[in-house]
């Protein structure tokens, strides 16, 4: 695919996400936020589904575990957010209807709902690379694999390397300092991927 291709690809692939959530019964009046980047793009960061921050900002990764997560990207990589193509398995918030609305986990029928979409991103940004952060992500993925940061994994002959999800680690601040390392000695090995 050439990249004016790719980029068409991506663009078709946002109207069918907006497409298909108008019609589901679920997501109607939900907003769905696209990924976003380079594409072609050597690196693909894969979250799990956007918050109330994602969701006002049509952005991924911009609240306390988002803004962290790019940190520690930047520390490795030496790239902005500019720099990668990011991007979630869900694309709309996962919300318990409350007052201000909670957070919750994706229902495998969400995942399952939003997959086909994720796959044509895969395709059309062709990473070297993709980073599954969480083991959501990860997951859906790489199905039938243990969730094992660090460790190498693939996704249709993809290299996929798993981290732990940013806001898993801020709950855990005792060891922070030793899951964040462990964490960019993972991403300096995807690094080490980029041509
Ligand atoms: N958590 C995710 O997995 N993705 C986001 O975009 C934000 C938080």
């Amino acid at each position: 695919m050439k990249p004016e291709e790719r980029i068409k690809e991506i663009e078709r692939t946002r109207s069918g996400i907006k497409r298909a959530c108008a019609r589901s019964a679920g997501f109607s009046d939900a907003v769905p936020v696209f990924g976003h980047g380079p594409v072609p793009c050597g690196v693909m960061v894969v979250g799990e589904a956007p918050g109330r921050d994602e969701t006002r900002l049509g952005i991924h990764f911009v609240g306390k575990a988002g803004q962290f997560l790019i940190s520690v990207l930047r520390d490795v990589f030496g790239r902005e957010r500019e720099g990668y193509y990011i991007t979630n398995v869900v694309k709309v918030w996962p919300v318990v209807r409350t007052k201000r609305g909670r957070t919750r986990k994706p229902t495998p029928e969400e995942e399952d709902f939003f997959a086909p979409f994720l796959e044509r991103e895969i395709k059309a940004v062709d990473p070297a690379v993709i980073i599954a952060v969480g083991k959501t992500a990860f997951s859906a993925l790489v199905p039938d694999a243990e969730f094992a940061p660090g460790r190498w994994a693939k996704h249709n002959g993809r290299p996929v390397m798993p981290v732990y999800h940013p806001s898993y680690l801020l709950r855990r601040q005792k060891s922070l300092d030793e899951s964040v390392a462990a964490m960019k000695a993972a991403l300096a090995e995807a690094k080490k991927r980029l041509a």
